[in-house]
């Protein structure tokens, strides 16, 4: 039975940048209810009512996974490393994005699957070959005839953004050779309580996968978890190794290790959602007190990354233009545009001394490091950057 614990209120779609602030681009702006559920069945937490994914994933699809130069080098590591490991012939991932992860591929040895046409355009340009459709059991069964089984399946940040995971893990178990193996990565729902990171949860994250859940997932697949990982990635993500259940591998201690302390977090019960809840909340609340002082006190708030994140908390909060002067972002294609929901300008990075910008909030809380280290002379010159995990604080 899936019982709603959290409720995010009225929110846009978040990758739905507008490009004008006209009456009839407004009125056209489409809004959603984010209640989030917990599934007592099986653990799954998960959007109560999802997005229709062909109003989200349209050949107008902003995010560019290369734009981070800390996701580029870790999809490059993990390419290596699972190369070494399993030695794949054929291997496949589900939501290429601009090909940050098959580009350490050879072109032979790739298929990519991606459902943005503006995005499958990049990667097929580049020589890769790639299939411009949603994953599902159809087109499983069309690339097994045009190139086989597959020895490794990828996916990252893709999986918990599919509705339907039946049917997901069963063109999983159609595609996968005798011992091939699934390997996808996403947020991670213990990281999530852990940091209070609420915005993990906009239109795109249908779920915010457990360990005991996807466990429970899998095996009606005739599919076992053979090993875990707890990755920093994206703020906290966790790394699935799935296998057929019937596969030469026997699953980790990793995986005996992961479910203890799931169940020492309450991961399977409703109480620690509810809990979560709470603390939301109070966090709502201590950040709209900061930004409406700092207002009081004429210092100059903008918002460094446009992501998806913060139009959460941007929506959720009631944070517009009054309190954000603007957001900044380095992806061209966000440029210029306005967030969703809230109708924030997003610019050009900036120099944030010459703007004598007071404060910064971390809209890319997860790439802190990576921006602390650009912004260096912001910093130095007494420039503060704020954020929301754990809590509310400036640093
Ligand atoms: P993500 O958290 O969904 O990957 O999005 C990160 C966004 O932040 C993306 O639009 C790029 C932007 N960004 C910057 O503008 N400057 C930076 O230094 C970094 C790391 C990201």
């Amino acid at each position: 039975m899936k019982k709603v614990f959290l409720n995010l209120l009225k929110q846009p779609i978040t990758n739905s940048y507008l490009s004008n602030k006209k009456k009839s681009t407004l009125k056209s702006e489409f809004f959603y209810n984010l209640s989030i559920a917990f599934d007592t069945k099986n653990y799954l937490v998960s959007i109560k009512k999802p997005v229709n994914p062909k109003k989200q994933y349209t050949d107008k699809y902003a995010h560019r996974a290369s734009q981070s130069k800390t996701m580029n080098l870790a999809f490059k590591k993990t390419a290596n490393k699972l190369k070494i490991k399993y030695k794949p012939k054929l291997s496949l991932e589900i939501g290429s994005n601009d090909g940050v992860f098959i580009k350490n591929f050879h072109k032979k040895n790739i298929i990519a699957v991606e459902p943005c046409k503006n995005l499958a355009r990049l990667t097929n340009k580049k020589g890769f070959s790639t299939y411009d459709k949603f994953w599902d059991i159809k087109l499983s069964r069309k690339i097994i005839k045009d190139k086989g089984k597959l020895g490794l399946i990828y996916s990252a940040n893709t999986i918990s953004h599919i509705p339907n995971l039946k049917e997901t893990f069963k063109a999983i178990s159609i595609s996968l050779d005798k011992n091939g193996v699934f390997v996808f990565e996403d947020p991670y729902i213990g990281s999530v309580l852990k940091h209070n990171s609420y915005d993990q949860f906009y239109d795109e994250h249908v779920h915010l996968f457990s360990f005991i859940a996807i466990s429970n997932i899998v095996k009606k697949q005739n599919l076992k978890i053979i090993d875990v990982e707890i990755l920093k990635t994206h703020g906290g993500s966790i790394r699935f190794y799935v296998a057929k259940s019937d596969s030469k591998y026997k699953p980790t201690s990793s995986v005996k290790k992961i479910y203890k302390s799931e169940i020492k977090m309450g991961l399977n019960k409703l109480s620690a959602y509810k809990k979560f809840a709470n603390r939301v909340k109070k966090s709502k609340q201590k950040l709209l007190e900061l930004l409406k002082k700092l207002k009081k006190d004429n210092k100059k708030v903008i918002s460094y990354g446009a992501t998806y994140k913060s139009a959460t908390i941007f929506n959720y909060c009631n944070i517009g233009p009054d309190l954000i002067e603007f957001v900044t972002d380095s992806t061209s294609n966000k440029q210029g545009k306005y967030t969703p929901g809230k109708h924030i300008p997003i610019l050009p990075p900036v120099d944030m001394v010459k703007e004598k910008i007071d404060y910064a909030f971390l809209g890319a809380w997860n790439f802190e490091k990576e921006i602390k280290e650009k912004e260096k002379n912001f910093i130095k010159k007494g420039g503060k950057f704020i954020t929301h995990v754990p809590t509310i604080k400036i640093v």
